[in-house]
């Protein structure tokens, strides 16, 4: 098999991470590079085991910095790039919508123009369910396609959609090998603990409220975050250039049910559940329809959410000390510790 280098921006985050780490179990003749900036969500320790592993390197970096990308670019000769690196966090983009437009759509312009220059051959932008808006919860019989029209409900959905329609754009006009993956709710390892699964239950295990936004019958469609790095390892390889695939399907939960199977798992109290003000612009349901990955690329997803959910407790478990230093604010210091 050819060798291949692959640039992944945003590896110290959830996904990314999850991403290098499998990719690294798969292919032991690939160079991996991870690009990261190591804000507030990047944590380098993560990536401590593969630290001196000959086929990776991790450079700090921003992607809206336009000079130090192209000269990375420049000196690495990368064939694929993955662009996970973004700001991710609904509830932050409703605070401060500024920093998601420049990450996410600036930072996705610089890494094509990047690309572009130096002739990669294939830009992967990952993207989310996100940018189809939502579903009415009493419509069941509905599900986001690939054609289902872009209407996005708050910044952070806004700037990822703006960098999809950019992405498709750069395709069109300068034929940049694009492809973009649209994903629903991801859950598992190294999952930051503001999102919805893991800040409750680091919150139950210290036995803290579990804030519940309005009336907890909100739907997400959760994947295991082991699936969505298969699906994005197939579409590198062998999605076409210039389609987008939606990745997700048939995990729906309602908010209250997933707390409430966190609470079971980890023995702890429904009275810890309190109900908070909701999430301004809160949207309802979200619901992929995976036939087009499937059909193409034989992709589904893999693991149902009653064993997904087992194991990301058991992970939580068992790896105490990652959360608990993201907590305490301990995890931005190992950076520093290892370039005196
Ligand atoms: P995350 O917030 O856990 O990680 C983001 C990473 O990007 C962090 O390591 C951060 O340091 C890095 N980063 C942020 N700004 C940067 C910049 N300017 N330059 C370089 N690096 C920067 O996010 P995640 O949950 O792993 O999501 C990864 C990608 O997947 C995002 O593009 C997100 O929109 C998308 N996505 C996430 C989900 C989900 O459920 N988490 C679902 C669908 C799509
Ligand atoms: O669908 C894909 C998206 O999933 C990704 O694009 C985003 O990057 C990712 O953060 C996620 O967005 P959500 O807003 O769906 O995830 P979050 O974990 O923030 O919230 C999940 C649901 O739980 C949502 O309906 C809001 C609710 N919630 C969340 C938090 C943090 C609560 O009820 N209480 C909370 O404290």
């Amino acid at each position: 098999m050819k060798n291949i280098k692959i640039l992944i921006t945003g590896g110290a985050g959830f996904i990314g991470s999850n991403f290098i780490y499998h990719m690294i179990d798969k292919y032991p003749n690939y160079k991996i590079v991870c690009l990261d900036a190591l804000t507030y969500a990047g944590n380098l320790g993560t990536l401590k085991p593969l630290m001196g592993n000959s086929n990776f390197k991790f450079v700090k970096g921003d992607i809206t910095d336009r000079e130090f990308v192209f000269n990375l670019f420049k000196e690495e000769h990368f064939n694929i790039v993955v662009n996970f690196a973004a700001e991710s966090h609904v509830d932050r983009s409703i605070k401060n919508p500024g920093v998601f437009l420049n990450t996410n759509i600036l930072g996705t312009q610089v890494l094509m123009d990047a690309s572009r220059e130096y002739k990669i051959e294939r830009y992967h932008q990952v993207s989310t369910d996100e940018v189809y808006g939502d579903l009415p919860l009493n419509r069941t019989d509905l599900f986001f396609t690939e054609e289902t029209p872009i209407t996005t409900s708050s910044p952070y959905s806004a700037s990822k959609a703006s960098a999809d329609l950019l992405v498709q754009a750069y395709h069109k006009t300068f034929k940049l090998p694009i492809t973009i993956s649209r994903c629903s709710n991801n859950y598992g390892p190294y999952h930051f603990p503001e999102k919805l699964i893991p800040l409750m239950i680091s919150r139950a295990l210290n036995d803290e409220d579990l804030p519940v936004y309005g009336n907890g019958e909100n739907i997400r469609d959760w994947l295991y975050v082991e699936d969505h790095c298969k699906a994005i390892d197939l579409i590198i390889h062998k999605g076409r250039v210039g389609e987008v695939y939606n990745i997700g399907g048939h995990n729906e939960k309602s908010n209250l049910d997933v707390v409430k199977i966190i609470l079971r798992e980890l023995n702890k109290p429904e009275s810890l559940i309190k109900y908070v003000t909701d999430r301004a612009g809160h949207d309802m349901r979200y619901a992929i329809d995976p036939t087009k990955i499937n059909n193409e690329l034989g992709w589904l997803p893999e693991t149902k959410f009653e064993d997904g959910i087992k194991k990301t407790i058991k992970w939580y478990l068992d790896n105490k000390s990652w959360w608990k230093e993201i907590l305490s604010g301990d995890y931005q210091n190992y950076y520093n510790s290892m370039h005196k």
